[in-house]
Formats: structure tokens, C-alpha cells, sequence
């Protein structure tokens, strides 16, 4: 599978993505990473790791009266130029539009720090430790016109402890997102994953 990848900060999960296809844990290919800031770290493990790296500057649509789409046909162009075949989003700070999620359709995942549909949107840790639930953690879905809605491919849970701050829990979750999202890349590649209505069944799996 020809990936592209569109991250707007740390890239950890791109690393994540990274590394499993560096271990060959991972059948596929990274043909492009994009952010939306020019100074992303994740720009930066793209270009160290010898990948291309393309910064789209929102700035020029910004006065448009549909600049979110005209954006995001500009990042369509760049993904039909390599040839993309799955987008990946990779805290992704922009909301994308029916531009993308309608030619890629199926074929954009994204990770969200919490059990969906538990608290979408942002700062999750914070929100889930407000609520006082006692397990949190994380979901790969496709991505639909809805924020954080699509359908669920893979989830993992961690523990709530009593001493949890954002930050703790945050990092303990993370580290279940980079186990899960290079393993729902992989079953996407294994061509494994079929959508029906809002569930996404994974062939092959264990009864
Ligand atoms: C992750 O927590 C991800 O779930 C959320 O944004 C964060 C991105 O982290 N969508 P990173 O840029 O991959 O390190």
C-alpha cells in the first residue's frame, strides 16, 4: 500500500508507522508526509528517514469564503500526485472535509486518544479523568464527514490509576496507539478489513 501520511506536531505516531515498516512488522510504503505547519517535527523524522516531506501553507486560502475545501483540494492534488492509496492522519490538527474523506472514502484512518465513542474532539485525558472513568484509551477509525465517528477498526484499553494527571494517562495511551495504529495499517494492507454499515469487520480473525 502506498501511504500518505498528514500530521501537523510531534509525529510520534508517523514514527510509530516508521518503525514498524523499518522492522518489516509492516507491509507497506510511506510515499509522503504532509503537514499543514512548516515547522512539524513530523517533517523532520519524514526527511531523516529519507521520505518526502510537503508543507501545504494554509495561509493563501484563507480569506476564501470555502477555504477549508479549497485547502483540502490542494492536499488531494498532492496526494493523487504520489499516488496515494490510504491517508493516515497523524494528529492531524485540521478538520478535514467531504473534499477528502469522500475521495478517500474507506481509505483514511485516523488515531484518537480515547475509547470511541467516548469523548471525541480535544484534550480526551483531561475530559475522561473529569468524568471519572477507570479505563481509557485508544481507537484507529475510518474517517467520515463526522469528527471522530467514523468506524471503529481497532481500540486498546489502559487502566485509569488514582494518581493520573492529563499528562500520565497521555502517555500511557500512547503507547497503545503506537502499538495499534501500525497494526490497523497492516490489516488495511493485508486487505482484511471490510465496512459494513458502521462495522468494520476484520477477515481472518480469530472466532
Ligand atoms: C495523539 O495522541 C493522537 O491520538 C492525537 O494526536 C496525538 C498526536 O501525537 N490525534 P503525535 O503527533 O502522533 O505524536
Amino acid at each position: 500500500v502506498r501511504i500518505g501520511v498528514l500530521a501537523s506536531g510531534r509525529g510520534s505516531n508517523l514514527q510509530a508507522i516508521i518503525d514498524a515498516i523499518e522492522a518489516g512488522t509492516l507491509q507497506a510504503h510511506i510515499v509522503v508526509v504532509i503537514s499543514n505547519k512548516r515547522d512539524a517535527q513530523a517533517l523532520e523524522r519524514a526527511r531523516r528517514h529519507g521520505l518526502q516531506d510537503v508543507f501545504v501553507d494554509p495561509k493563501p486560502f484563507a480569506g476564501q469564503p470555502d477555504s477549508r475545501e479549497a485547502y483540502d483540494r490542494a492536499l488531494l492534488d498532492v496526494l493523487h500526485k504520489h499516488e496515494v492509496e490510504l491517508v493516515l492522519l497523524a494528529g492531524y490538527m485540521k478538520i478535514v472535509t467531504p473534499v477528502l474523506t469522500q475521495a478517500y472514502e474507506n481509505r483514511m484512518m485516523n488515531i484518537h486518544p480515547s475509547l470511541l465513542p467516548a469523548f471525541p474532539g480535544l484534550d480526551v485525558q483531561k475530559k475522561a479523568l473529569e468524568w471519572g472513568v477507570k479505563v481509557a484509551g485508544c481507537t484507529v477509525h475510518f474517517v467520515t464527514p463526522g469528527v471522530d465517528e467514523g468506524p471503529i477498526i481497532v481500540q486498546a484499553a489502559v487502566p485509569v490509576l488514582e494518581q493520573d494527571t492529563p499528562e500520565t494517562l497521555a502517555t500511557r495511551i500512547l503507547a497503545e496507539e503506537h502499538r495499534i495504529y501500525p497494526r490497523a495499517v497492516q490489516l488495511y494492507a493485508e486487505g482484511r478489513l471490510r465496512v459494513e454499515g458502521r462495522r468494520v469487520h476484520v477477515e481472518g480473525a480469530p472466532a
